[in-house]
């Protein structure tokens, strides 16, 4: 059974928080559209002696989203989702929680790292806590330590994908935990939904087309690149953070690097401190799924939902006459 907070969505899509990507007016849209919103704490960047910018972020994402529901009572929007990076090298982890806890997310996803205060801290707001994992051993790890759900991060997804193909993952993962399941990897299309569906997944986790939205943070060309590129540009690299990554090639060629020559990076580089000399991956080499052959151009984020619940429509009932 799912938490009624996933349960009442137009499709059955989380967008998934994108480093830099997804911000507040990106957020706003996927909720407004009918599917969950996310972002990344850490993208909430403010200067040094200035006001927490998640604090703001969050007012407004809570306003714009009461507004929207006031005015449209038949189509409320989506809850929205917070990623907590729990990571050593994330110094800003315990206030980020405390504003969140204040503002009563309502989703909080957690990744690289399972903590029980976080999701004691989820939980003490009235909100859920879902965490992403690559196998069935992280899964475990994850239940254990007080998650509500999981995300089942599979091969191609973008950013930190896991190298196991969706179809064990989820299998395996199913066969111990009947509670809240996510599926990500490479999922463009309302038919890859519906696939995430039958295959066991409660709903799909969606990243890299939104993108290619007007309402994305992110540089035209990078917008151009996802829709000018296919499965077969994207490649899997350690070197930019330490842990293994999907980003496209062409960008790893304009920052003057061979894609097919690439050193393998080391997990005690990864860094999340703002200040760390290392990465320029996600500015400078920008991240990927293989899912982005089924981007044909930039949209409003509205559009790509529109366009993944109806391929979700047509493709159940081309397959169960529903
Ligand atoms: C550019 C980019 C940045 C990402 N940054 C984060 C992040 O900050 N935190 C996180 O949990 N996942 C991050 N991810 C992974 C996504 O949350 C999600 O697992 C992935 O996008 C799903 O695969 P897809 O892109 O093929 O849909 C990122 C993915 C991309 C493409």
């Amino acid at each position: 059974m799912l938490p009624p907070i996933l349960a009442n969505l137009r499709i059955p899509v989380v967008a998934s928080p994108m480093f830099i990507v997804s911000g507040p007016d990106l957020v706003i849209a996927q909720c407004k559209a009918g599917i969950v919103g996310s972002f990344p704490a850490l993208n909430a960047r403010e200067k040094d002696g200035e006001p927490a910018l998640l604090d703001a972020w969050l007012t407004r994402i809570a306003e714009e989203l009461d507004r929207h529901n006031q005015a449209n009572p038949d189509h409320p929007a989506a809850p929205f989702a917070v990623n907590q990076i729990v990571h050593r090298s994330n110094a800003r982890l315990q206030r980020d929680i405390e504003i969140c806890h204040k503002h009563r997310v309502p989703i909080w996803i957690t990744s690289l790292g399972a903590r029980p205060e976080v999701n004691a801290a989820a939980h003490d707001c009235g909100g859920i806590a879902l965490h992403d994992v690559i196998n069935e051993r992280f899964a475990r790890k994850a239940i254990e330590k007080g998650a509500d759900g999981l995300i089942a991060v599979a091969a191609g997804a973008g950013g930190h994908a896991g190298p196991q193909s969706p179809f064990a993952l989820v299998q395996e993962i199913r066969t111990w935990f009947d509670g809240p399941l996510l599926l990500s990897g490479a999922i463009a299309t309302g038919r890859a939904v519906l696939a995430a569906q039958a295959m066991g997944a409660d709903l799909a986790y969606v990243g890299s087309p939104f993108i290619a939205t007007e309402e994305a943070n992110a540089p035209a060309d990078y917008k151009r690149m996802i829709v000018e590129s296919g499965a077969e540009d994207v490649v899997t690299s350690s070197l930019f953070t330490g842990v293994s990554g999907n980003y496209l090639a062409p960008s790893i060629r304009a920052a003057g690097l061979d894609p097919d020559r690439l050193e393998r990076g080391e997990v005690s580089d990864m860094s999340f401190d703002e200040n760390s000399p290392r990465p320029k991956a996600w500015s400078q080499i920008w991240g990927s799924g293989q899912g982005i052959g089924a981007v044909r151009e930039v949209v409003a984020a509205a559009g790509l939902v529109d366009r993944l619940a109806r391929e979700h429509a047509e493709a159940r009932a081309a397959l169960c006459g529903a």
